[in-house]
Order: C-alpha cells, then sequence, then structure tokens
C-alpha cells in the first residue's frame, strides 16, 4: 500500500514518539521516556539543516524517518549533536529511572556521554567531529540518523517508502550522497538498506557497526 509521506512538525512529537518506542522498544533512547523522546524529534524539527518526514494511519505515526545535511563544516557528529540539545532531558530522564544506568546502550556510550558532559561544562571546545570521515565524497551530503516503523507494520515496504522519499527531498535539495551507520547485527536494516541501493563501506577495525553510503550523483 502506497502511504502519504508528511513533513513533520511540533504538533507531529508526541505521535511520533509513540512510534519510536514501537519500532526500537529496547533501545537507551526509548528508555528514557516520552519527554525525552520528543525533545530529541524537536531538534530535527526546529533545527537549521534537518528533515523529518512520517507515515500516519488513522491519525497515528507508524513510520519516520530524519537526519541532518552535513555540508562539512558541522562542528559536532550527529549523536553529540542530539545530547546537547537534549540534554536536560537526558539527565532528568537519568535520575527519574535511575536502572537505565545499567542500559548496555548506555554503558557502551560512556566516552560519548562524557565528551558531552565536558562540553556542556564548557570544558570541550574542542570540534567532535572527524572531517576526514566524508568517504571521499563531495559535499552536501545527508547524515540519515533515524529511521523506524511501528513493529506491527515492518515488513510492508513501508521502510523502503521513507528511503524513497528521504532520497527525494535529498536530490532536491542538491545533495550528492547519503550516509549511514548501523549495528552490523541489524540484518533487516541492513537488507532493506542494501535493496534501496545502498552500499556497505568496508570497515576492517569497526565489526560492531557498519557504515553505508549511497551517491545521488547520476553516473
Ligand atoms: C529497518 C526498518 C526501518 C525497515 O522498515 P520496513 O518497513 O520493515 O522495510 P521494508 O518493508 O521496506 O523492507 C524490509 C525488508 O527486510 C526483510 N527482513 C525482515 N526481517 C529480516 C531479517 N531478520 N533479516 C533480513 N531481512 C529481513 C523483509 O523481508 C524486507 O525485504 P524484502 O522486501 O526483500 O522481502 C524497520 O524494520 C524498523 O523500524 N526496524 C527497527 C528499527 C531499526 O532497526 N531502524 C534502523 C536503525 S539503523
Amino acid at each position: 500500500m502506497e502511504y502519504k509521506i508528511l513533513d513533520s512538525n511540533l504538533s507531529d512529537l508526541y505521535k511520533i514518539s509513540l512510534c519510536q518506542k514501537k519500532a526500537f522498544p529496547k533501545s537507551l533512547f526509548t528508555a528514557l521516556g516520552n519527554k525525552y523522546l520528543m525533545k530529541m524529534f524537536e531538534w530535527y524539527v526546529t533545527s537549521e539543516h534537518t528533515i523529518l518526514i512520517h507515515i500516519e494511519e488513522n491519525g497515528a505515526c507508524i513510520g519516520y524517518c530524519g537526519g541532518m545535511i552535513n555540508d562539512g563544516n558541522l562542528k559536532m557528529g550527529s549523536i553529540s549533536t542530539i545530547l546537547q540539545y537534549t540534554f536536560k532531558e537526558a539527565i532528568i530522564g537519568v535520575i527519574s529511572k535511575p536502572w537505565i544506568i545499567f542500559h548496555t546502550a548506555l554503558k557502551n556510550s560512556y566516552p560519548v556521554i562524557f565528551k558531552n558532559i565536558k562540553m556542556k561544562l564548557g570544558f570541550n571546545k574542542k570540534s567532535a567531529i572527524s572531517h576526514k570521515n566524508n568517504n571521499g565524497k563531495e559535499y552536501p551530503q545527508f547524515g540519515l540518523i533515524v529511521i523506524g516503523v511501528d513493529g506491527k507494520y515492518q515488513g510492508k515496504g513501508i521502510g523502503t517508502q521513507l528511503l524513497n522519499k528521504i532520497e527525494l527531498i535529498s536530490k532536491e535539495k542538491g545533495i550528492k550522497s547519503m550516509y549511514l551507520s548501523v549495528f552490523a547485527n541489524n540484518h533487516q536494516a541492513i537488507h532493506t538498506y542494501e535493496k534501496n541501493g545502498w552500499v556497505k563501506i568496508i570497515d576492517a577495525h569497526n565489526t560492531q557497526s557498519i557504515k553505508m553510503n549511497k551517491s545521488l550523483i547520476n553516473p
């Protein structure tokens, strides 16, 4: 079924947060709660150079996709940018649900979290992004940060529709290529990206996550 894809705005934050919980039931962001999720999605709809789209059925969000345009001048990577924006809500989330400290994803993220606490306190003003990691491609690029489909609706082509729409929007904005990072064990997501023309970038040093790319320049 072909769904209408909507540009998300502030009034959609709650329904998109509910969808995130259904797409990523075990993720750290989901564990941080609705207030955190709404603040996180607020970043996508209020920041410059960001895109957030979603699909609704009977008024409920069943899938969404978002990311950020990288013109080569980003001061921080997407994770740090979002953590800086949602810092207060993240602290409140951890204080109100202290068991989150033991969440595997949080433990794996300690380095980036400490870096961000230092940045927030003004101790770490250094650029947090690696500029050499542009995969040799021209700017501007689109960094796909998040895509999620309600578990009940997965495998019905909704992820593909969202990827196609994000690609179309990116082309209209003159984006040269798109990139993303995905956990190596997320076979469903990797399959979805590959069937939509994304290719893996081999990095022998990182076995936990895979970077993928899609050129938007016609050969
Ligand atoms: C990844 C995701 C967005 C894809 O959305 P979707 O609506 O399921 O995507 P599509 O229906 O277009 O395609 C899904 C494909 O994965 C396949 N698939 C399903 N389970 C799979 C598995 N365990 N391993 C490999 N492929 C799988 C489906 O068969 C389908 O491929 P096909 O069309 O060749 O049959 C969705 O699965 C999701 O939200 N996952 C949870 C959140 C997530 O991991 N997001 C990505 C983070 S990087």
